[in-house]
């Protein structure tokens, strides 16, 4: 079984043969997963998508050959999400779940899920503690999360940049790394605090990279005219603090303890 490669072919179990683009959105990702992948080789993967949206990883991972939940709370995603997955030719190793993340437990078999994904929830759920604490209970011992959340540093950097020194002042003082009601985020992380959620869950963190440290501060003309360069340099830094902690997104990856 091949195991989604975002740096060249990807062989879906099929033998059909396509090319997936890097992007510095996905690049450090995919590394990650397919590490674990590679690990688990020749396995057919229970795969839980928490927030999974339209399928941008679940889709790829179930033309790996993996079987693939999607638990997400917007009909609209799951309907593209159900779309993809046919136009892949992999509806059947694709299930979408409209539900609520701090609900997995009515809507996922507890201790059954190998790979666990996170993606871009955590920091728009009412509570992430409880998020945790259920991507935690699908797993099974020994199975595997990766979760992305939003980085504080680079928002605060960001909103100063753009000029916007208050929402910035603000911002860096939120406890939650939030700029307040209009912000579209109800929190941001630091790799600490991001850490110590999945670890006060009851999750080991075996791996924090930053995903964009580079690409959101860039000139346009530069990230467009030069992805290759980019992706790499993204590669490079991103396990590599201060680079790390000036990500966009933090992406941690973590085991259920056997
Ligand atoms: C920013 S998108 C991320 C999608 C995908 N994980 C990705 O990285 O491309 C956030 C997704 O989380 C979903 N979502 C938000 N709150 C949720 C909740 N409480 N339970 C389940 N899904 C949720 C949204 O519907 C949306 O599809």
């Amino acid at each position: 079984m091949a195991s989604p490669d975002p740096g060249g072919p990807v062989t879906r179990l099929g033998g059909v043969e396509q090319t997936r683009t890097l992007t510095p959105r996905t690049a450090v990702v995919w590394a990650v997963l397919r590490a674990e992948l590679d690990r688990r080789a020749g396995e057919q993967l229970t795969v839980l998508d928490v927030g999974g949206g339209t399928g941008g990883f679940a889709v790829p991972l179930a033309e790996a050959g993996h079987r693939v939940t999607v638990v997400d709370a917007s009909p609209d995603a799951l309907a593209a999400l159900t779309r993809r997955a046919a136009e892949a030719g992999v509806a059947a190793r694709v299930r979408a779940i409209q539900g609520d993340g701090d609900a997995l437990a009515g809507l996922v078999e507890p201790a059954t899920v190998d790979l666990v994904l996170c993606h871009s929830v955590l920091e728009v759920v009412d509570d992430p503690a409880p998020v945790a604490a259920a991507l935690v209970a699908a797993l099974r011992p020994g199975g595997a999360a990766s979760v992305l959340v939003a980085g504080r540093a680079a928002a605060v950097l960001a909103r100063a940049m753009n000029g916007h020194l208050d929402v910035a002042a603000a911002l860096a003082a939120d406890p939650n790394g939030s700029a307040g009601p209009r912000d579209t985020l109800r929190r941001r992380y630091d790799a600490d605090d991001a850490a110590a959620l999945l670890t006060a869950a009851g999750l080991a963190v075996e791996e924090i990279h930053g995903v964009r440290v580079l690409a959101d501060l860039l000139p346009a003309a530069v990230a467009d005219g030069q992805p290759a360069a980019l992706v790499e340099l993204e590669r490079a830094l991103a396990a590599r603090p201060p680079y790390r902690d000036l990500a966009a997104q933090l992406h941690l990856f973590a085991r259920r303890p056997a």
